[in-house]
């Protein structure tokens, strides 16, 4: 079963290596650091709507446009596509229909999902409760590019432990930088101020701005990593101040402790740019 899913998404690789799809894996990605359910998950006053998970919701209005998360469960339009289709639609942003999927969706991140954890999280994804619910459709009065990239055929992640490139993988799947980089022009420049900070992001709580994130003093260099990881997975400064929305804590706060240590590792290593496509 196992094998016939890989086949079916990816084909062989290029080494013949067959791929570790596993249902776990893609539970914790997706509902652990990728919060996908940050977007797409309908909100109630209270955080997410229990019993709604995955099912869409309006994620952003402003001038440039209206972005609606999809329904991602088997109640979707997804439930038509194929595996290969999904896995697609998350990593390269392109439907089946050819239509290209439209900010804030991190697509450009997402380009780095390796194909063992992106046939994961498809494997996942079919498992879902199916939810009845229509968000409604996006409408974008800025263009879209006409892909992300170029097309993509295999995408392998660095070997998993608590370093500087592992935790480079799990920043740039958690598009922490998506965030956390500066916008020219309204979209995050990865590209000249990585985790530099700025963007707005207005809601019933005011308005919340993300912060530096660089390795400076003004950024992380003034907390110490225990202080980080109550920042990053229980929103909550070291003077107790409670952190405002939308950065994605409770799903950061399912993140293994490896994960976690090997993202502070790499923030501490002064990035300044995403980790190249592999
Ligand atoms: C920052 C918000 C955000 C995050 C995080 C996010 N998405 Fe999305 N996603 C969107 C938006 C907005 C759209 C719709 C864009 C459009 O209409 O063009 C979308 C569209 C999609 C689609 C296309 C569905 C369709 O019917 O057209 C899929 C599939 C999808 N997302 C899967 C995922 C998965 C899986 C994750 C986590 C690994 C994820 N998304 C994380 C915002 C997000
Ligand atoms: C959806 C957007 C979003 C994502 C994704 C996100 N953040 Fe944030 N982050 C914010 C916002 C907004 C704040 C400010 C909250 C506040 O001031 O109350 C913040 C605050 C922080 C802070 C506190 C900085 C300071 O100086 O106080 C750190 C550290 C941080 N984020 C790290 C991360 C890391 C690491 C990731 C990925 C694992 C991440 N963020 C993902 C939006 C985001």
């Amino acid at each position: 079963m196992k094998h016939l899913l890989h086949a079916a998404v990816f084909g062989l690789s290029a080494t013949g290596a067959v791929a570790e799809v596993s249902v776990a894996r893609g539970e914790y990605l997706v509902t652990g650091p990728m919060g996908c359910g940050n977007c797409h998950t309908p909100q109630g006053a209270d955080g997410p709507l229990p019993g709604a998970e995955l099912s869409g919701m309006l994620v952003d209005q402003n001038p440039g446009f209206t972005a609606i998360a999809a329904n991602i469960t088997p109640a979707g339009e997804v439930a038509d596509w194929s595996d290969a289709d999904l896995a697609k639609a998350i990593r390269e942003g392109i439907r089946p229909d050819g239509s290209v999927i439209g900010p804030p969706m991190p697509i450009g991140l997402y380009r780095h999902i390796s194909d063992d954890d992106l046939g994961s999280i498809v494997a996942y994804l079919r498992t879902v409760p199916a939810v009845e619910n229509d968000p409604g459709k996006s409408v974008y009065n800025i263009p879209l590019p006409p892909a992300y990239g170029p097309p993509l055929t295999t995408v392998s992640a660095p070997a998993e432990g608590a370093t500087v490139e592992w935790g480079g993988y799990v920043a740039t799947i958690s598009h922490c930088f998506e965030c956390h980089s500066t916008p020219v022009e309204g979209v995050p420049d990865l590209a000249g101020h990585y985790g530099q900070g700025g963007l707005e992001f207005p809601g019933p709580w005011g308005v919340s701005v993300a912060p530096n994130i660089t390795a400076a003093e003004e950024g992380i260099g003034k907390y110490s990593d225990e202080e980080l990881a109550a920042i990053i997975q229980h929103g909550v400064r070291p003077a107790g101040e409670r952190m405002l929305p939308p950065m994605p804590y409770p799903y950061f706060a399912k993140m293994t402790d490896q994960d976690l240590s090997a993202v502070i590792l790499y923030l501490r290593s002064g990035p300044t740019a995403p980790p190249a496509e592999m």
